[in-house]
């Protein structure tokens, strides 16, 4: 099958008639009771792949509900639909393009044909050419306009040339090479452009334009801003190419912006955004970490590659969870996916997954152009433990909504403090064992009397006292968030994202939903500033231009 050409709709199968009347059989279902007669659920529900431990077992589900969801995944031709996308076939239909984002990690020696042409010499090629950039800057021998050593890179982009290069930069951190700071530059908002530059060092400061259009407003207006602070900082036009460099599939608009031609590393329309860091969009990382680790990130992208595409569906760590949260999402009524790092470096893996998760999966019409008949991507949210507790784990734990959960928890932390990691760890399990087991009515009377409360205080509180309980999670166990496992990590999601699409018969790789604001956008700046008049726009949108005209009038 040529997966492009859409998918049957999955409510039409067979499976999913089976997948429904299995969910109402399971109305009655009790994670405690589960647990107290299956000794083996732990087991059963387990498994390793790349470094990762994933313990599901705190799921709502029984040997048949992994039976059906995987019945599903066969009857929706989600193996071809896999093969395709790793064989660089045109998942991505409405902008007739493969999504590739596996070629980068592949090691040499393999193949990887677009149009007929291979790929892979050309990906190791920029990587050699990142590694000549990074070598010449970690060994001053890239040396800005006054000749001093480069000390701070600003990664100027956003969306997927961002999020993905700054969450793995931060997780990463205890692999800091010496000498090279990180920074990101991504909103169009001047308090961040002031925030970012007041630390830097013009002299010492190199501009990483990251842009896959090289056409987006925010990257280009703050390029032209750090251009402009470069050069009132005492930077000449002359040495602007050794503080100004890009990586782009838009070579032509770099060298109109004034990046040297020998400054601008290449991108491949057949990767997308957010699915980027791979490739020289990672630079960032690169230079943070040094190229061996940047490579070793590859390599545990690659491990969870050949793992989806050689493992059966059941021992399958992104089947699973893909197939797990479509049960939550088209079965049980969820409409969000908490994500939920205990560990401060993946303190930014969130927004990441909301890039790559809702951007991808935001979408309700098939390939084909047909409406989808079910829901399709969640609401990604949640941070750090513990904060969260302490925020809004309340309405996990008591709120009327069902929120499935991702807990992710290193075994070592990086920073060892006295007990600190234990209680870290602790928390995590002991929050995805409160939201299983709850507190009944009776343990809670008994919890209140045990207190020795009168009986009318022991019924007037023992109701908010209760805890449902029942609440799925999955927990990812990583020994240590280093470069190979947290390759794997993102890899993992990445192709949960992948298998849900392929599932729902959506494409994961368009965007055009984003596109619509920002045409707008420019009709709005337009009449902000004067050169167009508001007449045309609805009379909310007339009324706040009007306000804030009125304002800056005043
Ligand atoms: O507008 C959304 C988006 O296109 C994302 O998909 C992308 O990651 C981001 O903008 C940045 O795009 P670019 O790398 O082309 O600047």
């Amino acid at each position: 099958m040529a997966y492009y050409q859409t998918p049957p709709d999955i409510t039409r199968l067979p499976a999913w008639q089976a997948l429904s009347e299995h969910r109402q059989a399971m109305r009655a279902f009790s994670l405690r009771e589960a647990f107290a007669e299956q000794p083996q659920r732990f087991t059963d529900f387990s498994l390793t792949a790349c470094g990762l431990f994933l313990d599901y077992s705190k799921n709502l589900i029984t040997e048949d509900t992994v039976a059906l969801l995987m019945r599903l995944a066969r009857e929706a031709g989600l193996e071809d639909a896999i093969q395709a996308q790793l064989d660089g076939e045109t998942v991505n239909a409405s902008e007739r393009r493969p999504a590739l984002h596996t070629a980068l990690r592949r090691p040499i020696g393999e193949q990887v044909l677009v149009n007929g042409e291979d790929v892979m010499p050309d990906v190791h090629r920029v990587l050699g050419q990142m590694t000549d950039l990074v070598g010449r800057i970690h060994n001053n021998l890239w040396r800005g306009y006054s000749e001093k050593s480069i000390t701070d890179v600003v990664n100027i982009g956003i969306g997927g040339s961002f999020l993905g290069p700054e969450l793995v930069s931060e997780a990463l951190l205890p692999f800091a090479q010496r000498g090279v700071r990180c920074h990101y530059l991504a909103n169009i908002d001047g308090s961040e452009f002031r925030e970012v530059t007041a630390r830097l060092n013009a002299e010492t400061t190199l501009f990483i334009v990251s842009s896959k259009s090289f056409n987006t407003l925010e990257t280009l207006k703050n390029a032209q801003a750090a251009r402009t602070w470069y050069l009132a900082s005492g930077g000449s036009e002359q040495k602007l190419y050794r503080h100004f460099i890009a990586v782009t599939s838009n070579r032509q608009a770099a060298i109109d912006f004034g990046i040297s031609e020998k400054n601008i590393f290449p991108m491949w329309d057949w990767v997308g955004g957010r699915y980027s860091l791979w490739s020289a969009i990672g630079l960032p990382t690169a230079l943070a970490i040094g190229m061996a680790n940047f490579k070793e990130l590859l390599t545990g992208a690659y491990c969870m590659d050949q793992h989806l595409r050689e493992t059966p569906f059941e021992q399958n760590m992104p089947v699973l969870l893909a197939m797990l949260s479509l049960w939550y999402s088209n079965f049980w009524g969820a409409q969000s996916h908490a994500f939920l790092p205990y560990d401060h470096n993946l303190r930014n893996f969130v927004k990441h997954l909301q890039q790559l998760d809702m951007e991808s999966n935001g979408k309700s019409v098939r390939q084909d152009g047909s409406p989808v008949t079910c829901s399709t991507g969640p609401v990604i949210w949640g941070g750090v433990g513990c904060n969260g507790q302490h925020a809004y784990h309340q309405l996990l734990h008591q709120g009327t909504l069902l929120i499935p959960a991702d807990f992710i928890v290193p075994v070592v932390s990086y920073n060892p403090l006295a007990d600190h990691h234990h209680w870290l760890y602790a928390n995590c399990l002991s929050q995805s064992q409160a939201l299983m087991l709850g507190k009944t009515r009776a343990e809670a009377e008994a919890e209140l009397r045990a207190q020795g409360l009168s009986e009318e205080e022991v019924q007037r509180l023992a109701p908010h006292k209760v805890i449902p309980g029942n609440r799925p999670s999955n927990t990812l166990v990583v020994e240590r968030i280093d470069p190979r496992r947290l390759g794997a990590l993102v890899a993992l999601y990445e192709h949960k994202v992948f298998v849900q699409s392929a599932l729902w018969g959506i494409n994961a790789f368009d965007q055009w939903g984003v596109e619509l604001g920002k045409d707008l956008g420019r009709n709005v700046y337009q009449s902000l500033v004067g050169s167009q008049d508001a007449n045309g726009e609805d009379a909310s949108t007339r009324g706040l231009i009007e306000y804030f005209r009125s304002r800056h009038r005043g």
